[in-house]
């Protein structure tokens, strides 16, 4: 270790001894701060560009980098965040050997190639994060972290002839999110059953929905849009008990919306957008009590949407434009509204022409002519809706309007009090 480390170090104990001494009412506290990091794991800090002049235990870190233990006569590194990293950083084989007691590891922009893990390392940890950093990563690599119960990569690629490759040694993970990773094949049917997240958005996977996946009762979020899917939804979809948030957007996925989607009851965030669904729209959607966000554009639905003005109202986000067979009755859903759709005519088909494409995505605005009152309307937020700048310019131009009055009347109250003295100057 260099001298001038070693002198701070011994500098900041003398000071962390001196405020432990002082905090007699918390033994506890004293314990934890009266020994500082191992020095292995400062020289490796110190290879990675992390500064270690201030210790690197003492929360909050050096861009929240480091989280350590609590153990004597050192403190030992529990996670690392490396993130926008410079361009001359490397790993070494030998800084990740010092750090084997790390139970959780994140690269966020940060630029590297993948160097051997130790094994120590590997299977020690628990949470393993990539998002636009890691290069050359590769599935056999990725196998090898398995105690993990989060795995985290987005926006790297990785090779691998299939997720199963990465997960199936994986018997805790709890959290899964390979996001736009450029990885081809199927879905694997064998999951861990405790599963509550998994995002596979924007890869290359073929195949089917396993029906296996609807075993998942834990999952709140699956998130598999963006890919090449295709075959049906699968019939027992409703057995995702813990389902929140859903997206099968953007795949090509055919047959029709299985009814017993509508039983589960927490989802809040439907989007089925950019597939090949057809048949008409189940009814039991409308009893969905908690949902929020609603996409069904892009498809071959047809027959009379079965969505009126107040369900739709309650909803952040609906689109349903781009379903060119499908049609709104006009006598619960007003013709001002912006749906992308036609109304329907007496036999529930929709009214020709469709109406033009200038519109894209609806509009819930205006849905209906008589039944709700458009003042009510100020909680409403969509996506890419930036009508927020407006309302906090006026905020900002009344609250400025405010103080000059106020500053006003305390600035005449004083001069009627002061009368004709000289108040305070002379
Ligand atoms: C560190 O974390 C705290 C609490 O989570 C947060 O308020 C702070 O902004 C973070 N600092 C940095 C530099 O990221
Ligand atoms: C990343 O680091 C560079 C310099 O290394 C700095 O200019 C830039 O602002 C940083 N970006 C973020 C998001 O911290
Ligand atoms: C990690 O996995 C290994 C086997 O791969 C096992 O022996 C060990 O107990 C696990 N450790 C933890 C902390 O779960
Ligand atoms: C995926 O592959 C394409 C074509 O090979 C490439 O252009 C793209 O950058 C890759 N994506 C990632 C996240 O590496
Ligand atoms: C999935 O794509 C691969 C090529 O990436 C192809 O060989 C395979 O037949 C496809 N499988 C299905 C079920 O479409
Ligand atoms: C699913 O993933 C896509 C692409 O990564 C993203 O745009 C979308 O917001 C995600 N959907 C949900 C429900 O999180
Ligand atoms: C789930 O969907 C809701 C409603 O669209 C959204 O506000 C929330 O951020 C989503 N959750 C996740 C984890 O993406
Ligand atoms: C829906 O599509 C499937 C397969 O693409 C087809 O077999 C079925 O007849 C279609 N149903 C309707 C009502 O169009
Ligand atoms: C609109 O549909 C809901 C079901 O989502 C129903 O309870 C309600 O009575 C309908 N309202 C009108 C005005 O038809
Ligand atoms: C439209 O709604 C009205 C009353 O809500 C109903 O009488 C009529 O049958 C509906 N039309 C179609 C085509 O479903």
């Amino acid at each position: 270790m260099r001298p001038s480390t070693t002198g701070s170090l011994l500098l900041l104990r003398i000071i962390l001894l001196y405020s432990a001494a002082a905090v007699v009412s918390q033994p506890a506290n004293a314990a934890s701060t009266s020994s500082t990091l191992d020095p292995k794991q400062v020289r490796a800090l110190q290879s990675l560009y992390i500064p270690t002049t201030h210790d690197p235990c003492t929360q909050p870190s050096f861009h929240n980098a480091t989280v350590c233990d609590t153990g004597t006569p050192f403190r030992h590194l529990l996670s690392l965040r490396l993130s926008n990293c410079s361009e001359d950083l490397s790993l070494s084989t030998t800084a990740l050997s010092s750090l084997s007691t790390l139970t959780s590891l994140s690269f966020v922009d940060c630029h590297v190639p993948i160097v051997h893990f130790p094994t120590s390392l590997s299977i020690n940890l628990l949470s393993f994060t990539s998002i636009n950093s890691l290069q050359r990563l590769s599935g056999v690599f990725l196998s090898r972290f398995s105690n993990l119960t989060e795995l985290d990569i987005s926006g790297d690629s990785i090779k691998a002839s299939g997720i199963h490759i990465i997960t199936s040694n994986m018997k805790s993970l709890n959290t899964l999110t390979l996001s736009n990773t450029n990885l081809t094949g199927l879905i694997p049917k064998h999951w861990n059953p405790k599963l509550s997240h998994m995002d596979l958005s924007e890869n290359k996977l073929n195949g089917t929905i396993p029906t296996s996946l609807t075993l998942l009762e834990n999952l709140r979020f699956l998130n598999l849009s963006s890919n090449q899917l295709t075959g049906e939804i699968p019939s027992t979809i409703g057995d995702l008990i813990s389902l929140q948030n859903l997206s099968l957007s953007s795949n090509s996925l055919s047959g029709s919306i299985p009814g017993s989607i509508s039983t589960i009851s927490r989802l809040v965030h439907l989007d089925l957008g950019s597939n090949q669904l057809n048949g008409t729209i189940p009814r039991s959607i409308t009893e969905m009590k908690g949902l929020k966000y609603l996409n069904l554009e892009n498809n071959n639905f047809h027959g009379v949407m079965p969505f009126n003005a107040s369900f739709i109202k309650k909803l952040t986000v609906f689109k349903i434009n781009g379903n060119d067979n499908l049609c709104y009755n006009h006598s619960s859903i007003s013709k001002k509204a912006k749906l992308g759709i036609a109304p329907c005519d007496k036999h529930g088909l929709p009214i020709l022409p469709p109406p033009a494409a200038d519109e894209p995505s609806s509009s819930v605005d205006d849905l209906s002519s008589g039944d709700y009152d458009d003042g009510g309307d100020s909680g409403k937020k969509r996506k890419g809706d930036d009508g927020d700048h407006g309302p906090n310019k006026v905020v900002l131009g009344v609250a400025i309007g405010l103080s000059a009055v106020v500053f006003l009347i305390i600035f005449l109250i004083i001069l009627s009090k002061c009368g004709g003295r000289c108040c305070g100057c002379c």
